[in-house]
C-alpha cells in the first residue's frame, strides 16, 4: 500500500507558494489509517513504552491510536491555556511570532519512556518544544514519530541533534 498516495496536496494554501500536505484524506481511509498506525508503532512493539505524547491538534489523532496499539498511556501536549491543572510551558517559534505548548506537571514520571507523535515535521520547532517539556518532567524520549517529513525545512536534523531518533513514514520535497 502506497501511503503517500493517500495524502492530498493543496497548492497555495494557506498562502501562495505553500504546498499544503493534508493528512485528513489518509486518516479518512480505513485501511490506510490502520496501516499508517501499524507502521508508526512497529519499531517500538517489543520495547517498553510507558506513554505516547501527542501534539495538539493533529498529533492527538495519531497519538491516541498509537498509544492504544502499544497499550501505553497517552499524554496531551496542548497549546497554551487549555489544560486545567498545574502545567509547565515551553515556547517555540512560528513563522510569525511565538506560541507555547503546555503539559500537566505530573503527566510523566522521571524515567518513563515516551514516544512523541505528530502528523508532520517541518522546521521541527513544535516537536522540539514537546520534547523539552517531556524532558523537563524527567521522562526519556525514546523517539519522535511522524507521518510526513518536509526535509527541506530541517526539522528531522534539529530533533536528531537533541539526541532523539526520528522516524517518518514519508517525505515530500518542495513545500
Ligand atoms: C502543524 C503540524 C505540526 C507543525 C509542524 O501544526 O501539525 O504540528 O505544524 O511544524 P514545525 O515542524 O515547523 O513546528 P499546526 O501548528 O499548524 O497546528 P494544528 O496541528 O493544531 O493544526
Ligand atoms: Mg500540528
Amino acid at each position: 500500500m502506497d501511503l503517500k498516495s493517500f495524502i492530498r496536496t493543496i497548492p497555495d494554501y494557506p498562502k501562495a507558494g505553500i504546498m499544503f500536505r493534508d493528512v485528513t484524506t489518509l486518516m479518512g481511509h480505513p485501511q490506510a489509517f490502520r496501516r499508517a498506525v501499524d507502521e508508526l508503532v512497529q519499531p517500538f512493539a517489543g520495547l517498553k513504552i510507558d506513554k505516547v505524547a501527542g501534539i495538539e491538534a493533529r498529533g492527538f489523532i495519531l497519538g491516541g491510536a498509537c498509544a492504544h496499539q502499544l497499550s501505553a498511556g497517552f499524554v496531551p501536549l496542548r497549546k497554551k491555556g487549555k489544560l486545567p491543572y498545574k502545567s509547565i510551558s515551553q515556547s517555540y517559534e512560528l513563522e510569525y511570532g511565538i506560541d507555547e505548548l503546555e503539559m500537566h506537571e505530573d503527566a510523566v514520571a522521571p524515567g518513563e519512556r515516551i514516544l512523541v507523535v505528530d502528523d508532520l515535521i517541518a522546521t521541527g520547532g513544535t516537536a522540539e518544544a514537546g520534547i523539552k517539556l517531556l524532558q523537563k518532567g524527567g521522562a526519556i524520549v525514546e523517539a519522535a514519530i511522524f507521518l510526513v517529513d518536509l526535509p527541506e525545512l530541517g526539522g528531522t536534523q534539529k530533533i536528531e541533534a537533541l539526541g532523539v531518533p526520528t522516524v517518518s513514514l514519508m517525505r515530500f520535497d518542495g513545500h
